[in-house]
């Protein structure tokens, strides 16, 4: 028995299922985590994997990059909660209101569940509407108003809608399959005085990785525009993971608010609602919509935040990724054809997932379509082989900055034998 095996065993009496979020669950069992460094984890039994879920995302650095244990560190000298206002809040809100293009005005909360949850009773607040509508397959955090057909571990675990939701909540949660302009214009044309906002991922990095098609983000902000809805881009993984000004600058459409999350705490807790002065002055204190955090703007999550955000506006970490990424993407696609796999896989910059399915992947309907158990298979081979992927069909692939050409070109042969021995 590993001692991973050993420490899984004792948990799973004390933790539901062995595990404290639902996507860490692995069969036969996780392996237990060390210790991380750069591209790599290191597990209780002294093996290493090259990681690509890299928490699940926020680590576009990689594992305890130094300069962000460092900043960790010296604060955790200061103490680590207040109560009141710091500087630092001051310094990563600028920040943040440079490089994203809907943010004059920031909100710092915990994690990008109540990011969502905040950003959501915002725009019911501003418009004083109830209905808000989300895409099929995406995952927006683990709260009411939006575990309808949710992505991710929901969907890997078999409840993408959660029970334990009264349905009076869920009655104003609009679903629509992504890509699909019909829907969307149904649905405003039925309803759209009572939508309060659109929230979406405009990369779907919950249901694998499921690209906007040319043109459906600049028409999701005309429809909810000429509706007077808002439209909320839920960019907990996108931002600072495209570029700095995330998805929104990337391709060019300003929603009305944002939400970040995961890289933007630099690996520490974190989340970000950001939108205009006029909407964001909805919030209270100052307007009557109510948020509230003891750990708002936490010192640790600000300083590891903002040495993160201080690394990524260096100038060559985007381009290195966007290379890195079109070439595990590229490799691949070479390497599945090659074993006689039929795959399709999608990414962008940094972001990249294979589905084994000879479809084009544009929706939730297309992604489950997948085979799910096949790709599970597969993950299993890449971990023998020292590769962590994150263990479902839909779940995202990251690359950080600690990757290099070296981590790629062994994972394309690891993947190669892996699928190889799939056969
Ligand atoms: C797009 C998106 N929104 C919101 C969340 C929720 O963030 P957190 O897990 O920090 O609550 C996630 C988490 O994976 C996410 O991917």
């Amino acid at each position: 028995m590993t001692r991973s095996e050993e420490l899984f065993e004792e948990a799973k009496r004390y933790l539901v299922g062995g595990v404290n979020s639902p996507v860490r669950a692995m069969k036969p069992y996780p392996f237990f985590t060390a210790r991380g460094e750069g591209s790599k984890l290191y597990d209780v039994d002294g093996n290493s994997y090259i990681d690509y879920c890299l928490a699940y995302g926020p680590l576009i650095l990689g594992h305890a990059h130094p300069e962000v244990v460092r900043a960790v560190g010296e604060q955790l000298e200061r103490g680590t909660a207040y109560g009141t206002p710091t500087e630092l809040e001051l310094e990563f809100a600028k920040r943040i209101v440079e490089a994203v293009p809907c943010a004059e005005m920031v909100r710092f909360v915990n994690t990008g569940t109540e990011a969502t949850m905040a950003a959501i009773r915002l725009a019911r607040g501003v418009t004083g509407r109830k209905k808000i509508v989300k895409f099929e397959g995406a995952f927006h955090g683990a709260h009411d108003y939006v575990l309808v057909k949710a992505g991710s571990g929901a969907t890997t675990h078999g409840v993408p809608t959660s029970a334990g939701i009264p349905e009076e909540t869920t009655r104003n949660t609009l679903l629509a399959p992504f890509n699909d302009e019909a829907a969307i214009e149904k649905l405003f044309k039925e309803q759209g005085d009572e939508i309060a906002a659109i929230i979406l991922e405009p990369v779907i990095g919950n249901a694998g990785c499921i690209l906007p098609e040319e043109g459906y983000l600049k028409f999701l902000r005309e429809v909810t525009s000429e509706a007077g809805a808002m439209l909320i881009f839920d960019e907990v993984i996108t931002g600072f993971r495209l570029c700095l000004g995330g998805a929104q600058e990337y391709y060019g459409v300003t929603p009305d608010i944002a939400t970040l999350g995961k890289i933007a705490g630099g690996g520490l807790p974190i989340g970000v609602v950001a939108a205009s002065r006029e909407v964001m002055e909805h919030f209270s204190p100052l307007g009557r919509v109510y948020q509230a955090g003891t750990f708002n703007g936490n010192p640790l999550s600000m300083s590891a935040g903002l040495a993160t955000l201080r690394v990524l506006e260096r100038g060559d970490v985007y381009s290195r990724l966007e290379e890195l990424g079109r070439r595990i993407r590229r490799g691949l696609e070479e390497v599945s054809q090659d074993a006689g796999f039929e795959t399709r896989v999608y990414g962008i910059a940094s972001m990249f997932q294979m589905y084994f399915t000879a479809e084009e992947v544009r929706d939730y309907a297309s992604a489950l379509r997948a085979d799910a158990e096949l790709f599970l298979r597969y993950q299993r081979e890449m971990l023998r082989r020292g590769v962590f992927l994150p263990p479902s069909q839909y779940e995202c692939n990251f690359l950080s900055y600690a990757h290099g050409e070296e981590e790629v070109d062994y994972t394309l042969e690891k993947a190669e034998e892996a699928l190889r021995a799939l056969k």
